[in-house]
């Protein structure tokens, strides 16, 4: 019978068949996270609204229309995170990170919240795996960053990615290319779509994302920022662009590249896949040395990434087989069940997966359960007090010494 009730809008269950290529995802994350020294650390799915409006940014889609914020019975403002790196910094700053040695580096994984328009691809509850990297201000750690979610998508077999990689500069240098680009803006204004013309001061960047065809035509001509990075930035972008080179991840520089977040500084980069349709980013980063000051700490270099799990999955579109089981315990007698369960307990604890029958079947209705659910052996506990070891491959059986269960399942090899 279907239930009158559905998962809402934007969210999804996470069915046993689909949790498995998930797990499988989780684990090659983990281990290279952990592989590359990159803690595990776990934030609260909800905090201070200020702390996104202040480190995400009050200009921001997220902020301005996608946020799930609440009010708590204490009259607190709260909101459902919609990305990991401010709560990050936030603990950082809570727990004195700054006075652990340099940088601190940190990897999680987690669901995280936005009221967008759900599509494939985009969820109003998704899933982020993601690293940062707080402290440092080399390219070195710009590169590696990038190379734990190149490194990750490789290993995982994701196809057809590409990774764009553009430089914001300094704020300093990233403010007076606003000025430029909102001149640029300006002197079209009568060229560009009304979303465009209304936030030319607010977040004039977000014309380069735009599909409308005047707008398109405007940003052609526009001034772009790698092309006018200078000094320190300019060093900065070519280190870590040489260290990719040197490492053999291929990227294109993309000048035009926009990120939805206001905290970037310098680096930033997207990995897309020609897999995915409109949605295409599987995922992105960059640095953000202001933010850490901004949320009231002092100022402190540091560079991230986050990519959407679910993103992933969809692109390698993959099913992983069920496990299937090293034995099930079938009986002919419901007398013998407490015995099956010891029995089940016993090898379980020697390492085997192992079922019983939980549902009250005959003895043959057991057999073809234990058929079912891709059983390579089968213990049949026999009226008479005997037991018989059926390999469901062979069809083969032979006696079994119940007190010796553990060298019988491997064959006396134990
Ligand atoms: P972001 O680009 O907003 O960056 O999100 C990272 C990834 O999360 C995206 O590339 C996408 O794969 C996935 N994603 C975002 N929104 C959705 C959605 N509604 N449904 C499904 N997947 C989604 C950040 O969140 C930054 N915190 C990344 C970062 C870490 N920068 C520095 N450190």
């Amino acid at each position: 019978m279907a239930s009158k009730f559905q998962a809402p809008r934007g969210t999804f269950d996470v069915l046993p068949e689909q949790a498995r290529s998930r797990a499988r995802l989780e684990r090659a994350a983990t281990t290279i996270f952990s592989r590359a020294g990159y803690e595990p650390i776990a934030t609260p799915a909800f905090e201070d609204t200020a702390l996104f409006e202040r480190g995400v940014g009050k200009s921001t889609d997220i902020v301005r229309k996608e946020m799930f914020t609440f009010e708590d019975k204490g009259g607190r403002s709260l909101t459902l995170r919609p990305e990991g790196t401010a709560s990050i910094c936030r603990a950082y700053l809570e727990h004195g990170m700054h006075k652990l040695a340099q940088p601190v580096k940190l990897s999680y994984l987690g669901p995280f919240f936005r009221h967008e328009r759900p599509q494939a691809g985009r969820y109003r509850q998704f899933h982020q795996l993601g690293a940062e990297c707080i402290g440092a201000d080399s390219p070195l750690a710009d590169a590696e960053v990038i190379m734990l979610l190149s490194d990750l998508l490789a290993e995982l077999g994701v196809p057809g990615v590409e990774l764009r990689l553009g430089s914001l500069g300094s704020f300093e240098a990233r403010r007076a290319y606003l000025d430029d680009l909102k001149a640029h803006l300006h002197d079209h204004e009568g060229e560009l779509s009304q979303d465009v013309r209304e936030r030319i001061d607010i977040n004039p960047l977000r014309a380069f994302d735009s599909d409308d065809e005047g707008t398109r035509g405007v940003m052609a001509t526009a001034p772009t920022i790698v092309g006018q990075l200078e000094g320190e930035d300019a060093e900065h972008f070519e280190e870590v662009r040489a260290l990719l080179d040197a490492a053999g991840i291929s990227y294109v520089v993309d000048s035009t590249l926009v990120r939805g977040l206001d905290y970037y500084t310098r680096t930033i980069f997207s990995f897309v896949c020609d897999q995915l349709g409109a949605q295409s980013e599987i995922g992105g980063g960059g640095r953000y040395d202001g933010l850490i000051e901004q949320l009231g700490g002092k100022p402190t270099p540091a560079v991230g990434f986050a990519a959407g799990i679910e993103r992933i999955l969809l692109a390698l579109d993959e099913e992983v087989p069920a496990p299937g089981r090293d034995v099930f315990v079938a009986i002919a007698d419901p007398e013998q069940r407490g015995q099956a369960m010891a029995l089940a307990v016993e090898l379980r604890g020697a390492g085997f997966s192992v079922e019983v029958d939980l549902a009250g079947r005959g003895l043959k209705g057991q057999l073809k359960h234990a058929d079912r659910i891709g059983a390579r052996q089968v213990l049949i506990l026999e009226a008479d007090g005997g037991a018989q070891l059926r390999d469901m491959k062979t069809g083969e059986q032979r006696a079994a010494d119940t007190g010796k269960l553990v060298e019988e399942m491997t064959g006396g090899e134990s």
